[in-house]
């Protein structure tokens, strides 16, 4: 894979565009220094995942929807794809589709596709180059399509514009995205869709499903070493930006999956005593001690029903595979 390939993909293109779904989570870049240094203080340190989507990580991120390994991406588009007619269906005419996460290309464009009924397409997301870059995308396969970009964070109330304030709303989170929350935090953040998409709102989200341990395990440690490098990628990422000064051989990337959480933890553990500057901290490592750095919850169709009826959804569909590898929901609000 061309990894400096960075043009617009429409829906013909066989490669996937996902590394931009992720920037839902993404925030401004002099928070990496302060969120670093507050988790490696800790006793049980941690670096929080809406670190890994630099441009570098998101090209990694990129690689890693095209793994043999990864199932979620190429799932949950097939899902989409069998599901067309559906989708069509929930966007009544001059309705607007919500994108939380400035858009996974491939299956923003399989909604698009479905409903050229839309009154326009809202992708939110925190930052505004990835939003500048959707919106071109978007607008090169879709020119006749309203887009209107909205810079903001979506976990907290916001205004939409004046013009979509009355029209039926539709959102999307897709990608299984959600997963990375805790399920306190992803109550939170449904709740928050909820209020943002209104009384006559639905939402179609995606959630990644429970299966055999191995499995899971292979998707978050690749043969290639493309999510080693991807995990790796956060300490990278500090001594490029931040002149911190870790040996990236003395540190091995690591996925566990917690059964009691259902969940998913990847870590980067240290091989050796070592101490690591950042700038003008030092952080000991003991030989062995881990960094955790992402969570990705896997849930039961039962159970990411019951989650989604704390934040006030009703679910009304719940589409999954053959193999029920991954699930696609549709929600309303009332
Ligand atoms: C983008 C959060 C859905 O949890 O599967 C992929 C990120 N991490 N490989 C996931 C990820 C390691 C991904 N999400």
């Amino acid at each position: 894979m061309n990894l400096d390939d960075e043009s617009p993909m429409c829906l013909a293109d066989t490669s996937s565009g996902e590394a931009r779904e992720t920037h839902a989570l993404d925030v401004a870049g002099g928070e990496f220094a302060a969120a670093l240094i507050a988790g490696l203080s800790a006793r049980s340190k941690s670096i929080p995942c809406r670190f890994f989507y630099d441009a570098q990580g998101s090209r990694l991120f990129e690689r890693i929807t095209d793994l043999p390994e990864y199932y979620p991406t190429r799932t949950e588009t097939g899902i989409l794809r069998g599901h067309a007619d559906d989708l069509a269906t929930l966007a009544p005419p001059r309705s607007v589709l919500i994108e939380f996460g400035s858009g996974s290309s491939t299956k923003t464009e399989i909604l698009l596709e479905a409903m050229p009924q839309l009154h326009a397409y809202v992708p939110i997301d925190i930052s505004a180059s990835a939003l500048e870059e959707a919106e071109e995308r978007i607008a090169k396969c879709f020119p006749a399509l309203r887009v209107m970009p909205i810079v903001g964070d979506f976990s907290k109330p916001l205004q939409l514009p004046a013009d979509i304030a009355g029209k039926r709303r539709l959102g999307f989170f897709p990608g299984s995205t959600i997963g990375n929350l805790t399920e306190r935090e992803a109550v939170g953040l449904l709740s928050s869709m909820r209020s943002i998409l209104g009384a006559e709102g639905v939402l179609v989200v995606g959630a990644d499903l429970k299966k055999d341990v191995r499995r899971l395990l292979a998707a978050y440690d690749d043969a290639e070493g493309v999510t080693a490098a991807f995990n790796l990628n956060l300490l990278q990422r500090a001594n490029r930006e931040l002149g911190a000064d870790f040996d990236l051989y003395a540190f091995d990337h690591r996925a566990t999956y917690d059964m009691r959480h259902g969940r998913i933890d990847m870590h980067l553990v240290s091989r050796v005593a070592q101490v690591v500057t950042v700038l003008g901290h030092r952080f000991r490592f003991r030989a062995g001690e881990h960094i955790h750095t992402e969570h990705s919850h896997k849930y039961d169709i039962d159970g990411f029903g019951d989650l989604v009826r704390r934040a006030g959804w009703h679910p009304q569909a719940c589409w999954t595979d053959a193999e029920r590898l991954f699930s696609v929901h549709v929600l309303s609000a009332r």
